[in-house]
């Protein structure tokens, strides 16, 4: 089996040889000429289906079909060890793309598992697109499932305590309504969630796998037969990932897994430092059984807890180096305040606490990014 550090440099670039190229074209076309009227009503009726671009007929227009992004589709889908993948505009939309097609499959339950990024919970308990939720503990699942239950979402390690969820267990619970797993955190050089029985995995493709925070995107790897079904719901809403972000994002696979390995190795150290810090009362960091088993290892986000809000906000406005603002997974550091921002729209009984800081390591040297976490706690208790 071709490792993982090769097929992130390597994968969806199979036809570039073929084009004399070396790096991916970008594609801007927003309509594609129809050879004629037939095989072009044909490929329109395929695609808008959620089908793949049939021999003849052409890609009909960019919301149906667009070269760059399925080159990166082909990508995540090796990365993800799936079949396929779909990409959209957000992460958002990628779960919403989730959502719709549970609705109209006649599934609108969805038992979810807490704590997952705000905008998740938000979408889920407003029902915003049809769906009804039950927010179940992980040892609960079983219990929540019904016969409308159309998917179980959980995020491990979730956003933002990076509680970690035992997927085997999650999907024997789930007994064969699929399981959705936003795999953001962990990326596929941590974690392949469809080795432990997930149907879907999704991603903010803004986050780790650009890595550079200057694109936004999503993606759901999955089987051919839910792929066929997003897309089918990409076509018709129009969700889609734009070919520029879908180029950036597939030149990020390429390096995600050397940054994703010294990023970890930035928070492995810095966890271990703020748990000994004389401000900081709890640090949350993956560990336990499921490191080294289910996940290769704890990844780079580290959250941690001051004494109260107030502490929580004096830390995020005295860091230096590290830029207080919410997303996570570039190469510089980041560090905000869920309860008052990520989690925001959260109900108050499933907020963050009001102490919770997260922090998504970067690639600084940790020496000066602790340096500046120091700094920024003391500067807090002066
Ligand atoms: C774990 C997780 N999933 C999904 C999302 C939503 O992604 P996007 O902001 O790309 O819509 C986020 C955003 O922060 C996230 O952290």
């Amino acid at each position: 089996m071709t490792s993982l550090a090769t097929l992130a440099v390597h994968a969806g670039r199979d036809d570039l040889a073929g084009l004399g190229t070396h790096v991916p074209p970008i594609d801007l076309s927003t309509t594609n000429p129809v050879p004629d009227i037939g095989s072009g009503g044909a490929a329109y009726e395929a695609l808008a289906g959620g089908g793949r671009p049939p021999a003849e007929g052409g890609l009909v227009y960019q919301r149906l079909w667009n070269p760059t992004v399925a080159r990166f589709e082909d990508a995540m889908a090796a990365l993800e060890a799936t079949e396929e993948s779909v990409a959209f505009g957000s992460g958002m939309a990628a779960l919403t793309a989730c959502l719709i097609a549970t609705v109209s499959l006649g599934k609108p339950h969805v038992v979810a598992v807490r704590p997952l990024y705000g905008g998740a919970d938000h979408l889920l308990a407003t029902g915003l697109v049809g769906t009804t939720v039950t927010w179940a503990a992980p040892d609960r699942v079983a219990a929540a499932v019904r016969p409308d239950t159309g998917l179980v979402l959980v995020e491990t390690p979730a956003n933002p305590t990076l509680d970690l969820l035992d997927l085997r267990a999650v999907c024997k619970a789930a007994g064969g309504v699929p399981v959705v797993v936003d795999n953001t955190f962990a990326t596929p050089v941590l974690q392949r969630p469809i080795e432990h029985g997930a149907a879907l995995v999704l991603h903010s493709a803004t986050k780790y796998l650009g890595g550079h925070g200057d694109v936004v995107g999503g993606v759901v790897a999955t089987s051919a037969h839910w792929a066929a079904r997003l897309r089918r719901v990409r076509a018709v809403t129009g969700g889609l990932l734009h070919p520029l972000a879908a180029y950036l994002l597939h030149r990020g696979l390429q390096t995600l897994p050397v940054r994703v390995q010294a990023q970890q190795a930035g928070a492995v150290r810095l966890a271990e430092w703020l748990a000994g810090h004389e401000h900081v009362r709890r640090v949350h960091f993956p560990s336990g059984p499921l490191v080294g088993t289910q996940m290769s290892g704890p990844g780079a986000m580290v959250a941690f807890e001051v004494a109260d809000a107030g502490t929580a906000a004096r830390v995020a406005s005295a860091v230096r180096l590290i830029t207080h603002a919410v997303s996570l997974g570039g190469v510089d550091t980041l560090v905000q305040h869920p309860a008052s921002l990520t989690h925001r729209p959260v109900e108050a009984a499933a907020k963050p606490r009001a102490g919770l800081l997260r922090m998504s390591v970067g690639l600084e040297h940790p020496d000066d990014i602790q340096a500046d976490l120091d700094y920024a706690l003391k500067d807090a208790h002066r």
